[in-house]
């Protein structure tokens, strides 16, 4: 019977091929876990989601009566909370594979199926609804990738987002980048990356262990319409010391960087008062005797 089971799944595609679609409700998405990519102004919504349909980057679009057009990419996008219907002025609009001839009456059906993805770091997501929300939970290609969940689990480091801006220095790296997931990805693999910023829409300026000594936090999370305010962070907490709180995070004392990075630094501290956060840089040459 399994046997049986397992064949059927595997031909199954030979019958039916999906289609890729943007699948609209009435939402607005969650801003403390949603990092936008790229935000149009005066844009209508048809137009919104086409342009989203189109670009191979956006994942989720949302709309509102003042014709801001705001895209999402995999992985940067939490929930969406449902709007009621009469209000009708949020929208957003999710770009899903949709099986050959599913015909519905029922929105949510089409939410069903697991979506296989297989790019950009993600290998397939689901869409679960609830009373009050469409929540979106994402499968990494690499678990350690998946951005600040258990920083002390067996993963070599962990990658903490919040907002701020980046460091007052012009030492950083520039490159365009299309979405915030990838930014992080960036800087996670890159092994003399320690801070990325997205420095503009679709620009991520990333920075080395030693080029900066302080940056500014910020609590905001509107959506700015053209300078976004996120950081990225790649931290080495020891399991002795695992931080529970944002605050522990940007107070970790003494993580010690990994012996392959070509920036000629051993170790590093935050300090973190009101929205300032002040970093310290051992030099790999220190000796004590
Ligand atoms: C539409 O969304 C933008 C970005 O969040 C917001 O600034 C604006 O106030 C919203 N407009 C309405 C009518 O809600
Ligand atoms: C680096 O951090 C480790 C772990 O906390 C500590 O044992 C070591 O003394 C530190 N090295 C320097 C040079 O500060």
């Amino acid at each position: 019977m399994k046997l049986f089971f397992s064949i059927y799944l595997l031909s199954l595609p030979k019958f039916t091929t999906a289609i890729t679609k943007m699948v609209s409700v009435n939402g607005q998405p969650d801003k403390k876990t949603g990092w936008p990519s790229i935000v149009y102004s005066n844009t209508e919504w048809d137009d919104c989601v086409q342009k989203c349909y189109n670009d191979q980057y956006c994942d989720v679009a949302y709309g509102n009566s003042s014709l801001i057009c705001v895209f999402y990419g995999i992985a940067d996008f939490g929930f969406a909370t449902k709007e009621i219907l009469s209000a009708e002025l949020d929208r957003s609009s999710f770009k899903l594979d949709i099986p050959n001839g599913l015909c519905t009456s029922k929105v949510d059906d089409l939410f069903e199926d697991t979506q296989s993805y297989d790019r950009n770091g993600i290998y397939d997501f689901d869409i679960t609804i609830t009373s009050n929300k469409y929540d979106v939970n994402y499968q990494y290609r690499d678990g350690c990738e998946k951005p600040f969940v258990s920083p002390c689990s067996t993963c070599p480091h962990s990658m903490f987002i919040f907002r701020g801006t980046g460091p007052p220095t012009n030492l950083g790296t520039t490159r365009d980048i299309p979405t915030w997931f990838l930014c992080v990805l960036q800087c996670s693999t890159d092994v003399d990356c320690v801070l990325a910023w997205f420095s503009g829409y679709r620009k991520c300026t990333m920075y080395s262990f030693g080029s900066f000594d302080s940056m500014i936090r910020s609590e905001d999370l509107a959506i700015q319409p053209d300078t976004p305010s996120y950081i990225t962070l790649k931290i080495f907490p020891l399991r002795s010391n695992c931080p529970r709180t944002e605050n522990e995070v940007l107070n970790l004392k003494n993580m010690v960087i990994p012996s392959e990075t070509t920036t000629g630094y051993a170790n590093y501290s935050m300090t973190c008062a009101a929205s300032n956060i002040e970093f310290s840089w051992v030099p790999t040459e220190v000796r004590t005797y």
